[in-house]
Formats: C-alpha cells, structure tokens, sequence
C-alpha cells in the first residue's frame, strides 16, 4: 500500500486500526548539528490538522514508508499550533531514512501518546530545566509553552550542555531566551573542543550568537566568552548545576538528556535541596507499539509509552541506576 492509498483512506480506516499512521508532509528542515535534524511537518489531510493537539512531553511513533517506525518526542509547543516539529538523531535505520528525506516528503505519524509534563504542578512554582544535547527537543515544548504563559510561573532558569560547542541544539532557541529577560539561560559545553581541532567553522555555519570564541575569559575561568558576550561556560551539565545553585524552594526541576548526565544530575538536585517529587525527566526507552499493548518498553511494572514518557524520579529512582 503506497502512502497516499493510506491518507485517502485515513479517516476511515483510523477508528478501527491503531496502528494506522496519518500521513505528514515534511515541510522545513533545520540541520541543528551534524548528526541531528529538526523537521517541520503537517498532516496532509487539512481536517485532522485542524482537529489536532497534544500537550507538551507527549511522542508519536514517527514511520518511513518501507523502512519502519520510531518514537520522538513532539519538540514544538502546543501554544505554536500552525506545525508540529521532531528533532532526531541520527543513530540507525529509522533515523538514517528520515534523515534522508527531503522537504515535500511524506512520512507516517502515530500518536500522540503517552502522559506530558504536569503543567497543573508547574504553575505558580520557579521553573529549573536542566538539558543536555539533544534532550533539549522534549523540554523546549515545554519552555515555550512555559514562556507563551509567562504570567502563570515563577523564575525560569535554563542550564543547557552539550560535548562541544558544535553539538548544542536549538541555538536560535537559545538566542531568543538569552534575549528574554524573564529568563536566565546558561550554556555550557564538556570542552571547548576549537582549541583541540577547531570546530568554530562549524558552529559559524549555524549563524548563531552562541558562537564560542577561541580566547579564554582569563586564566582559571572556566567560562568561555559568546559572540555578543554572553558566558558559555566548559564543564559537565551536573557541575555546572551545582555552581549555579538554584534555590529549591518553590521550585520544580525538568531534566532531560543523556543517561549519564540523567544520573548525576539528580543526586545534585538532592544535595540542593530538591526532593524526589520536585525533579521530573521523561524517559526514552525502545518501543514498538507505543500505546501499552506489546510490553517491549517496560522498566519493572511501568509500561515508559502508557505509564510515562514524564515521570518525577519519585516514581522511577528504584529502577534508575540499573535502567537508565
Ligand atoms: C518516548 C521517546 C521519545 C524519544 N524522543 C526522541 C527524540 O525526540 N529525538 C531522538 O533523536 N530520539 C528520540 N528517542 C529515541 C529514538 O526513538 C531512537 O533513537 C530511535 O528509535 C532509533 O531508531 P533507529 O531505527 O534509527 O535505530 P535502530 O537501528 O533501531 O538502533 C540503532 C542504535 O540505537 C539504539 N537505540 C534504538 N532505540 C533506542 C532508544 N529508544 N533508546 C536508546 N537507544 C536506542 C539501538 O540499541 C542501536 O544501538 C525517543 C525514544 C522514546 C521512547
Ligand atoms: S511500546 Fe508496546 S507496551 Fe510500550
């Protein structure tokens, strides 16, 4: 069956079969670093873009025609209707076929499924999002949705990491928080790889003001000067965290990024303060069916695509060491 056989009969056949995709069409492509890809994508049948919504945190299963389907979080926000938007890395065959796509191209959209970060919880309290390459994707649903309700929380905070200055996500996003003066943004790499093997070409070519210079701040200052003089500072997600020191009163922090950072990021979270009820992440683990059917993403007796993605570590902190 071809894809535009699926999206004739969609509205029929979608009742009765779950695991029917609708039909996008990819509509931009954004190369945020070499090996990751935002896309911009719409529902081809214009009655069930209309009818569509989904809330900050939730995935779909995402499907190459003759190839296979994958879950990625939603990476746009709720409150930015006009488009929906997924941002991947490249890692196997999914993600290499969707990579390869072009604008115009149409793929298979299943969802969306899943919980979504507990808005209700986070209104009224200081917001603390701790991200780390491309675990900024679900957060910055999150962080617009946040900013387009500015009035209904707290001070925003947002520590973002990846390993070089070649690797962070999302600059533009970047760019426009740094420029909100509502919210406090610091960036930092795990090294500032141009003094090893000059990355600053790749990063000019991402036309962003989080262009890192070569110089150093001074001696013994860990922090990197930007373009427009704004710090990128060098060290791990959860060190930097914990020179920041946001106050946990109030406050609830939203983490997403590698497993590693995951994991040390939360004892940081602990010793400032934060109980396991104020720290929420969402959890990638491999899916198939994505609606609770098949028991492929289970971590002891929660089901990660019925019972998660979003979780407090309350929820998950007996299975985090071994699972994540
Ligand atoms: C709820 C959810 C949301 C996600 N959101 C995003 C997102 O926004 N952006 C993004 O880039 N990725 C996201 N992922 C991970 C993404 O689903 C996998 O990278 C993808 O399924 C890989 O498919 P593939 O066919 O290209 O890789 P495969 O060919 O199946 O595997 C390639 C390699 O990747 C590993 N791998 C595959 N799936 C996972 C996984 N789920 N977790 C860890 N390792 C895996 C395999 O073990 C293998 O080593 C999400 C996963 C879940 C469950
Ligand atoms: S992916 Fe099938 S039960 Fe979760």
């Amino acid at each position: 069956m071809t894809a535009s056989d699926i999206s004739d009969k969609h509205r029929f056949l979608a009742q009765g079969n779950v695991y029917l995709p609708h039909i996008m069409i990819i509509e931009k492509i954004i190369e945020e670093t070499p090996g990751v890809k935002t896309f911009h994508f719409n529902f081809k049948d214009e009655q069930i873009r209309d009818e569509f919504t989904f809330e900050s945190g939730q995935f779909g299963e995402y499907s190459v025609f003759g190839v296979g389907e994958a879950p990625f979080c939603i990476s746009s926000s709720p409150t930015r209707g006009d488009h929906l938007e997924f941002t991947l890395q490249r890692v196997g065959k999914v993600t290499n076929a969707l990579h390869r796509l072009g604008v115009g191209a149409e793929i298979g959209f299943r969802g969306p499924y899943g919980n979504s970060f507990p808005i209700d919880l986070l209104q009224g309290k200081n917001l603390i999002f701790v991200g780390g390459g491309i675990g900024l994707a679900p957060l910055r649903s999150l962080i617009w949705n946040v900013l387009d309700n500015r009035d209904k929380y707290g001070d925003v905070q947002i520590i973002y990491g990846a390993r070089s200055p070649a690797d962070l996500c999302f600059r533009y996003d970047l760019d426009a928080w740094g420029d909100d003066k509502t919210v406090d943004v610091i960036t930092t790499v795990d090294r500032q790889e141009s003094r090893v093997q000059s990355p600053v070409s790749r990063v000019e070519a991402g036309n962003s003001r989080l262009q890192s210079q070569e110089s150093r701040v001074g001696a013994g200052d860990s922090r990197l000067q930007t373009a427009d003089s704004r710090l990128l500072r060098e060290g791990f997600v959860p060190q930097v965290l914990e020179q920041v020191a946001p106050s946990a009163e109030n406050a609830m922090a939203i983490v997403c990024g590698p497993p590693i950072m995951i994991r040390f990021t939360f004892p940081v979270l602990g010793k400032l303060g934060f109980t396991p009820e104020q720290m929420i992440t969402t959890l990638e683990k491999r899916m198939k069916c994505g609606i609770g059917k098949c028991g492929r993403c289970n971590i002891g007796d929660i089901y990660v695509c019925r019972d998660g993605p979003v979780f407090t570590y309350a929820q998950i902190k007996r299975f985090i060491s071994s699972e994540h």
